[in-house]
């Protein structure tokens, strides 16, 4: 008999145990490209900004000529943090021993450092991380081979930019943290399927997409999220399909495996990225985007709606998962693959556990 068995879900153990989150941390996480911050936080040179990936404290900051560099933010003495948050510094200094660094990473002094007998400064410099400037959001690669972001995710920055001619010149306008008591997978694959939108999101489903026309396709590791925008009388905010061609659609492009940009109809950026930090808590955060930042009530109030439905409903659906996972009873279930996808298939869930499985185990 020819039985085909239907793929089934990923065990509980990859979203519970911390010891597969500390793989993650030596692999998924740290050879791939995660967002660090966006080019509009550095206007200035000595402008920097501090974040953290794959449990590594990094920071990027504006040189004198105009680079922008990444670095590992741990001095080259004994190891001391060297920068906290945000702010402008015309050398780095180090709180510990006072030892400063140029901004391109070079060794400037260091109290006494002259006397030592063979002491050489210029053998010193800040390590640095790889960093890739796409459309003005700066991401990083922990991995020194890690190939371009336009081989990773074809097509991704082209796309964008047709979506949203004015890209280079947006600013954040609402940075909207979102801590979830989940493993940050169970929170990226809910991202990653619609099958739950008409019933759990009913303003999203009838007020700013038709679900019917959904779909996800894989795009090297972009996820690809396409579909039509609600009929004018029913979009919950105003939109001017006249601005571009691509106005009336919505759009996401989902760069494994923390970020996703999405384009809401009338060619509204904003932005989902995950900051795992352990393996049952990871900190979701939504940006949304105007032109210099300009004020904006309608994205204002987009922000506030999302925040208020889509997001809050996604929040008990992940952590409900996450309890489940961690269940006796729970069985991992087969996916539902339907052959032609659309909005009830979960294909884009079958390529995110592949890469979530291999990211592990190829490494
Ligand atoms: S650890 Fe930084 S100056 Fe000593
Ligand atoms: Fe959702």
């Amino acid at each position: 008999m020819n039985e085909i068995k239907p793929l089934r879900s990923l065990e509980g153990r990859f979203y519970t145990d911390p010891a597969i989150y500390e793989r993650e941390c030596q692999t998924t996480l740290a050879k791939t490209w995660q967002y660090a911050g966006h080019v509009s936080q550095l206007k200035k040179a000595g402008d920097y900004f501090t974040f953290s990936i794959a449990g590594e404290d990094l920071f990027c900051i504006r040189t004198k000529e105009s680079e922008i560099n990444c670095f590992y933010n741990v001095c080259q003495h004994r190891a001391h943090q060297l920068l906290k948050g945000e702010g402008n510094s015309s050398v780095v200094v180090c709180p510990y021993h006072a030892w400063t660094y140029e901004l391109d990473g070079r060794m400037r002094a260091g109290p006494n450092t002259k006397s030592t007998p063979g002491f050489d400064k210029s053998q010193i410099c800040l390590t640095s991380v790889k960093l890739e400037d796409f459309n003005g959001f700066l991401f990083a690669n922990l991995d020194p081979e890690a190939k371009p972001m336009d081989e990773w995710f074809p097509g991704a920055r082209q796309e964008l930019t047709s979506f949203v001619p004015q890209i280079d010149e947006l600013e954040i306008l609402e940075w909207v943290e979102i801590p979830e008591k989940c493993n940050w997978k169970v929170s990226v694959e809910n991202y990653s399927e619609c099958y739950h939108c008409s019933l759990c999101h009913p303003t999203f489903a009838t007020g700013v997409v038709k679900p019917e026309t959904y779909d996800i396709q894989p795009q090297g590791y972009c996820l690809r999220h396409t579909t039509e925008c609600q009929s004018m009388e029913r979009m919950t905010y105003p939109i001017d399909l006249e601005s571009n061609e691509h106005a009336g659609e919505y759009s996401s492009w989902f760069l494994w495996p923390t970020f996703s940009f999405q384009v809401y109809p009338g060619n509204v950026l904003n932005t989902y990225l995950w900051r795992p930090l352990d393996h049952e808590n990871v900190v979701a955060w939504r940006g949304w985007h105007t032109v210099r930042g300009e004020e904006s009530q309608v994205i204002r109030d987009l922000a506030v709606q999302d925040r208020e439905t889509t997001v809050e409903e996604d929040i008990h659906l992940v952590e409900s998962v996450q309890r489940g996972l961690k269940s006796r009873g729970y069985v991992p279930g087969p996916l539902v693959l339907d052959p032609n996808s659309g909005v009830k298939s979960e294909h884009s869930i079958k390529a995110l556990q592949q890469w979530m499985r291999e990211g592990i185990e190829d490494n």
